[in-house]
């Protein structure tokens, strides 16, 4: 089997939406830029991220345990944690268009890389340095206004009944602040002795000027963080601990192709940082980053414990010593890690097919080669025809038993090779189909997704056998 190589965006974006997997929000509408809806086969396989995720960080772990914070916090959680003075990104407006463009995004163009932490002076410095190689990416205009910082935060008239309001609520930017602001509340809850983690899955939401690369920035998008709480001698080593630990996580439970995966440290570090590595992967528009991996010191619970007078320290209950935790922090977006495995494990290959005469000939098929556990529909029952009620009814009883184990689908659409080629591209690792020999012999055909072979085997040997393969 011959793969195709270098997948583009244009390909991908196609195929999820012709597929189920991702739809354009309010698309009858004619859109909602950088905001996408997940459809059937997408909200399976973000599910399966997310439970992975959970099950080797939470589940896999004695010492992390798992919380759901609000979207709304109080907004003096965005104030302590330097949010909404310093979460911005620096903005230029193309004179003639009037498009606006975030200025690091149109240096990179040019092989110029600003520090995300850069003052707008420093960005403007930049941009006049680099003027008449910038350009605008809608009209290919080269002149542009001065860049401006933008507030990334997205605010809410939560509880604003007089339209008056003083301070806006803010949907949460990030999901660690509701981790941080919880800290004491686990510590006196859970049983947990530093060093600890506290886990999050949840929703964030950015004003991201940038509405392009599909759901790589989106809006709205879904945050999977976790605070491990350390004491301040150990950091430095348990910080290396967890790169490796997220990394093998993205190659040994992921399965993602380890070619496709590098490092990248960032050079200007946030003040209170003491490192911070990003795990990126190789897009089909370039490697970029897919987690952050940051050693945060002490600086998320001393600014609130400032800020809200509540004590954020531990106390050793062997040594009595008290101290404020240094944070290692792993944060990811369910919605890069979908993008990730969706190009990691989109194949178009040519094989050769056989007739019923013999005859041998070449076809190409479109594979979603996922890793099973990860595969939306794990395996898909089908009567051989579906005007015959014997094989329907067979086939209706399969669907019935199996699916209270997995995700299952049932269909009886067009002949069955079209129905394998359908199976193939939302990535179901077994197709079962229910034919004569079954109603004589009590025997199934098991296809395989990947080697595209088929045996017999009982229907009454069935779970046993998916239970086996479907760990692999
Ligand atoms: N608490 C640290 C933090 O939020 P970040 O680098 O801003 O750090 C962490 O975000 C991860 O969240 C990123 O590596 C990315 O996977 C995901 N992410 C951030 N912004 C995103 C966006 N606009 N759309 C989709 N995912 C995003």
């Amino acid at each position: 089997m011959a793969e195709k190589k270098e997948l583009t965006m244009e390909e991908l974006v196609a195929f999820t939406k012709r597929r189920g997997f991702i739809f354009p929000s309010s698309e009858i509408y004619g859109g909602f830029a950088a905001v996408y809806d997940y459809g059937t086969y997408g909200v399976e396989l973000a599910k399966n991220i997310r439970a992975l995720w959970w099950r080797e960080m939470v589940q896999k772990n004695p010492d992390i345990v798992g919380i759901d914070s609000s979207i709304f916090m109080s907004p003096k959680v965005w104030e302590a944690s330097g949010h909404v003075s310093g979460f911005s990104d620096p903005l230029a407006e193309c004179k003639k268009c009037q498009t606006r463009s975030r200025v690091d995004h149109l240096l990179e163009e040019v092989g110029v890389f600003a520090d995300e932490k850069m003052s707008d002076d420093e960005i403007n410095e930049l941009l006049i340095q680099n003027a008449g190689k910038v350009v605008c990416p809608k009209c290919g205009q080269k002149d542009f206004s001065s860049a401006k910082s933008f507030n990334l935060l997205v605010q809410s008239n939560l509880g604003d009944f007089t339209g008056k309001m003083d301070t806006p609520v803010y949907l949460r930017g990030e999901t660690c602040q509701g981790i941080y602001i919880n800290f004491k509340n686990v510590l006196d809850t859970a049983r947990v002795k530093v060093p600890f983690g506290i886990a999050q899955i949840g929703k964030a939401f950015r004003n991201e000027i940038t509405a392009r690369q599909f759901i790589f920035r989106k809006r709205e998008f879904e945050q999977m963080e976790m605070q491990y709480f350390v004491h301040p001698d150990n950091a430095a080593d348990l910080y290396e601990s967890w790169r490796e630990k997220r990394w093998n996580f993205y190659v040994n439970i992921l399965e993602i192709k380890e070619e496709n995966l590098q490092w990248h440290e960032h050079e200007n570090l946030v003040f209170y940082a003491k490192a911070a590595w990003d795990i990126e992967y190789k897009f089909p528009f370039g490697f970029k980053e897919l987690e952050g991996i940051h050693n945060r010191g002490d600086y998320d619970l001393s600014t609130h414990a400032k800020h809200s007078g509540t004590k954020l320290e531990y106390r050793n209950p062997q040594t009595n010593e008290v101290f404020v935790p240094h944070v290692v922090e792993t944060s990811v977006g369910v919605d890069r890690t979908f993008l990730a495995v969706l190009a990691d494990s989109y194949t178009v290959e040519t094989f050769e097919k056989e007739d019923n005469n013999g005859e041998k000939s070449e076809d190409v098929r479109t594979v979603l080669k996922l890793p099973k556990k990860l595969a939306p529909v794990k395996v898909a029952v089908f009567p051989l025809m579906k005007n015959k009620s014997e094989l329907v009814t067979k086939a209706k009883e399969v669907f019935a038993e199996l699916s209270e184990s997995y995700m299952c689908e049932f269909d009886d659409n067009g002949n069955v090779g079209k129905r394998y080629r359908r199976q193939d591209e939302i990535g179901t690792p077994y197709c079962i189909t229910i034919d004569f020999e079954t109603l004589e012999d009590g025997t199934v055909t098991v296809r395989d997704r990947d080697t595209m072979h088929q045996q017999r085997i009982a229907i009454d040997d069935l779970k046993d056998y998916l239970r086996k393969e479907l760990v692999k």
